[in-house]
């Protein structure tokens, strides 16, 4: 079966989302209203895809990501001048947000009594300057318009967004950069096999046979996105086999970057891996303790393979 056949098998099965259409016109006037003032374009993907096995669903096939990589790496896109749509999973970590994402937001209060003797919230004196800094960025990021925040759950709603949004990002040719950091299911149950209700415990063990996803990266490169910039993520638990099958990716789909990372180290260190060069990007014990992000490396170093990438693509702009 040739890929797009086994594309357009796979999205027989399922319904696409309600907002498709409205989110990818979103997508579409976000993406042109930020050309024209001449930013460049990021969709980050970010946070695990869910694999329903019912369709009124209760239960789900779920992962790890909780979306660090992804929430973090949109604030320095931001940073950098880049607009962003950030298409993340339901509840996943979010930028800006994300910064707060473990506490929980009560301690940052205290009540206070007003000079009528009502009492009003304030926030506390000793987390003021942590919060000032954040709500400071995201206030100028709001009043820029470079964010546009995109939602999915399952596995199909991911898919089916991503080829929308695809589509729309293609007029913008090789000012569009994909980041592919969501930890997408290779599994699915088709709609048509799951069970409509909640299945059953009385019935006994339960056995599922997952149908396998067909990879993502090969429609993408050769049909949704062939102008834009491709930067995939390959995450494995054995350091061992990292470095080949980035490679192997790279060589596979063809498409721009392949960032390789092992789980146990991810929050530290990454491979960047190109056509002609693999760069190690990673963070010392000192950076680690003071907070700093792999993610603000990883983006840098993209930024300049971007900017080569746009000029050879246009090379009469120069
Ligand atoms: O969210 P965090 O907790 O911060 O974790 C970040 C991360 C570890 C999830 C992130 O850094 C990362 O590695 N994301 C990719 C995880 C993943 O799906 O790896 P993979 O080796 O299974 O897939 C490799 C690539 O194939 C991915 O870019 C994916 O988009 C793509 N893919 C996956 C499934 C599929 N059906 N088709 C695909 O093309």
């Amino acid at each position: 079966m040739t890929a797009n056949a086994e594309w357009e098998e796979y999205f027989d099965h399922f319904v696409p989302p309600s907002t498709l259409q409205h989110n990818q016109k979103a997508v579409q006037d976000f993406a042109s209203a930020n050309r024209q003032i001449g930013h460049d374009l990021v969709l980050i993907t970010s946070g695990g895809t869910t694999v329903p096995l019912e369709n009124n669903t209760v239960r789900f096939v779920d992962n790890f990501s909780v979306g660090s990589r992804g929430s973090s790496s949109a604030e320095y896109f931001l940073e950098r001048g880049y607009a962003v749509i950030f298409l993340h999973r339901h509840r996943s970590l979010q930028p800006f947000s994300r910064h707060f994402a473990k506490d929980n937001f009560l301690e940052y209060l205290h009540l206070e009594q007003d000079l009528d003797g009502s009492e009003k919230v304030a926030v506390k004196t000793e987390m003021s300057p942590k919060l000032l800094e954040v709500l400071k960025k995201y206030e100028e990021v709001k009043a820029s318009g470079r964010l546009l925040l995109m939602v999915f759950t399952t596995v199909s709603d991911y898919l089916f967004n991503l080829r929308a949004f695809a589509e729309a990002l293609h007029p913008f040719g090789p000012h569009a950069m994909f980041y592919l950091a969501a930890a997408v299911s290779d599994f699915y149950v088709p709609s048509s096999q799951m069970a409509k209700h909640k299945i059953r415990s009385s019935n006994g063990p339960l056995e599922l046979k997952l149908q396998q996803t067909p990879k993502l990266l090969s429609p993408l490169v050769k049909d949704w996105a062939t102008d834009a910039f491709v930067v995939s993520f390959k995450l494995e638990t054995n350091k061992d086999i990292i470095a080949a099958c980035a490679r192997e990716a790279l060589d596979k789909y063809k498409h721009q970057v392949v960032i390789s990372n092992v789980l146990a180290t991810r929050r530290k260190q990454v491979t960047l891996v190109t056509k002609t060069e693999e760069k190690m990007l990673s963070l010392s014990d000192h950076e680690f303790h003071m907070g700093i992000d792999v993610e603000q490396k990883i983006v840098d170093e993209l930024l300049k393979h971007h900017k080569v990438f746009i000029q050879e693509k246009q090379p009469s702009r120069r």
